[in-house]
């Protein structure tokens, strides 16, 4: 599979990606799951980047998943999801940015039990 942007590069259309927290609580064993199947299988199917703390830490983990150019345009934000520790969610994350992600495709009822609303100031990690 070629490689995929993993940054909003200058000009170009910006497709739907994720924000993985990795830091000293998502993706540490203060957590159960498997944190490095989780950020691989991630990575296998959509653009990824890695953050540090979130500033969240009792939602670990946490994943932000960001529009695309098209979703922004349609009104959509980012989306928070916290407490992500099951392969099952991360499937689901998977299909939904494969889907086109916010303002694009309907978020899967499911991640509705993972939604966050985040502090004011991390709106936009
Ligand atoms: S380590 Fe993820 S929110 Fe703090």
């Amino acid at each position: 599979m070629p490689e995929r942007p993993t940054k909003e590069t200058s000009g170009g259309p910006v497709p739907c990606r994720v924000v993985v927290c990795r830091d000293c609580c998502c993706g540490s064993p203060k957590v159960t799951g498997d944190h490095a199947a989780q950020t691989a299988r991630l990575r296998a199917e959509v653009p990824v980047r890695i953050s540090d703390c979130l500033d969240v830490c009792d939602q670990a983990n946490v994943i932000v998943v960001q529009p695309s150019t098209t979703g922004r345009a349609a009104g959509a934000r980012p989306v928070w999801l916290g407490l992500v520790n099951d392969p099952d969610a991360t499937e689901d994350i998977v299909a939904w940015v494969r889907a086109g992600g916010p303002g694009v495709a309907p978020q899967p009822d499911i991640l509705d039990l993972y939604a966050f609303t985040p502090p004011r100031r991390r709106a936009e990690p």
